[in-house]
């Protein structure tokens, strides 16, 4: 079992680079299914998910190899149209592939995604839009099989009562590229990882209309190529660093944060009292102003706040004097970082997916549990600003979203160290 040790209270500097997207890489992957040809996707990072991915992949009969952060997927062999509980249940994401298979094989059986840490999360809105498409959906035995013998274009709405969702849009938008006729999508979602698989599957040979708005309109049937493709920043892990930069009082440069898709996050900083600046070779995030106030948050769709931020601003308002407050529109369950940073000397308390923070004048480093990848990003950050020694147990969480964290930490001046036993780590679901 693997923890991250942190002794905080440092001032954090230097430069830090931003990896490539984790959740633009993921649909991208599956994507690359949908071609006659090899795909090769740069910048990809090296992360548990992006492996977990490589292996659904390889299960369905693609040939996946990655190395200096370059996946290459060649499809050829793609003729599996079982992906398997073992596999999938170790990342939701995993459904992605449905959409691909049900395009060229015309039938999916996938394991449904079962629970996790944030909440429920169900795909009711993948299923709806895959039988818009005229595929027939029966669920039986944990497994969700979808089943086509031709798919045809239609006019759908895939809003659901949380908003857009970014699964669902994707999923179907790869399914809706094979059908024959057009199709118009309302009701999609606008993230950026969603724009990303348009320009991924229009050059690939796909026509699609609409990128970055709510309406996609697909004209389906045309026969796909492998591209070369090079993933866009992860925007979350930007927003993460500067949250570090914050919390610790300190001013680092981020380098590659894609700032164009990163608004809500910066505005709310800049809210807070942090300086962004633009820098040589990046941007500079100042913490060190001296006058920082409480906020209140929102999450939302792009370009709302997003919810895989809600976690690390807690951290950063737990530290802020007076009262913030976090309202969780996306996942309403998805507080459970909340307790653990009480456990630091934070006054959080949370009712009906509002957060009330009362800003304390410092945590105090404590022994703390991760329970998701974003909730290990807010007690790391917490950490580096808390007195005293903080331990991140479950870290497997963070290896599923950031790319050597405690590496990049460590370059500008964080005290922080992974260690090691011998016990075993339970396989959570997320
Ligand atoms: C993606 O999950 C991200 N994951 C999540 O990031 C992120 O939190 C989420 O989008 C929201 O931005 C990946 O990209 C791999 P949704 P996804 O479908 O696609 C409801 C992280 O930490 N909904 O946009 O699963 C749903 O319950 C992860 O990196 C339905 O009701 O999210 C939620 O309330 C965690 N029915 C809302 O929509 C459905 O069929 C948005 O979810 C699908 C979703």
């Amino acid at each position: 079992m693997e923890r991250i040790i942190i002794q905080g209270g440092r001032r954090l500097e230097g430069r830090v680079s931003v990896s490539g997207s984790k959740n633009a890489t993921l649909p991208l992957m599956a994507a690359a299914l949908l071609a006659d040809s090899p795909s090769v996707i740069t910048n990809v990072p090296e992360l548990r998910d992006i492996q977990t991915m490589a292996d659904v992949l390889r299960s369905l009969g693609a040939a996946v190899s990655f190395s200096a952060n370059t996946l290459t997927i060649d499809p050829a062999g793609f003729a599996n149209t079982e992906a398997p509980y073992d596999i999938v249940r170790k990342m939701r994401a995993s459904i992605y592939v449905m959409g691909p298979m049900l395009g060229r094989l015309h039938r999916a059986k996938v394991s449904l995604p079962g629970g996790c840490a944030i909440g429920p999360r169900p795909i009711d809105l993948h299923l709806k839009g895959f039988e818009a498409l005229g595929a027939r959906i029966q669920l039986e035995h944990g497994y969700v099989i979808a089943n086509a013998e031709s798919l045809r274009g239609a006019d759908f709405n895939l809003l659901g009562a949380s908003g857009s969702s970014v699964g669902a849009t994707c999923n179907v938008l790869m399914a809706a590229v094979m059908a024959e006729g057009e199709s118009v999508i309302h009701g999609a979602a606008c993230e950026p990882d969603v724009v990303e698989l348009i320009h991924f599957l229009s050059r690939m040979g796909a026509s699609i209309e609409g990128a970055g708005t709510s309406t996609l309109r697909i004209a389906g049937g045309k026969a796909l190529h492998g591209v070369e493709h090079r993933v866009i920043a992860d925007r979350i892990e930007a927003g993460t660093f500067m949250t570090a930069a914050a919390i610790t009082r300190s001013c680092i440069v981020i380098e590659n944060a894609p700032l164009h898709h990163m608004e809500a996050t910066t505005a709310k900083l800049a809210e807070i009292g942090v300086a962004i600046e633009p820098a040589d070779g990046g941007v500079a995030v100042r913490g060190d102003t001296g006058n920082f106030r409480p906020t209140s948050i929102t999450t939302g769709v792009y370009p709302g706040f997003a919810t895989d931020m809600q976690a690390q601003f807690m951290a950063l308002l737990a530290t802020v004097p007076g009262t913030s407050i976090i309202r969780e529109t996306i996942y309403v369950d998805r507080f459970m970082h909340a307790a653990e940073l009480n456990r630091m000397g934070a006054n959080i308390r949370v009712l009906s997916g509002v957060a009330t923070v009362e800003g304390v004048e410092r945590l105090s480093g404590a022994p703390v549990m991760a329970s998701d990848l974003r909730a290990s990003a807010a007690l790391v950050i917490a950490g580096l600003a808390a007195e005293g020694t903080t331990i991140v147990n479950r870290i497997y969480h963070i290896d599923r979203g950031y790319e050597h964290i405690e590496r990049k930490l460590r370059a500008v001046g964080a005290a922080i160290a992974r260690v090691s036993d011998a016990e075993p780590e339970p396989q959570l679901p997320e």
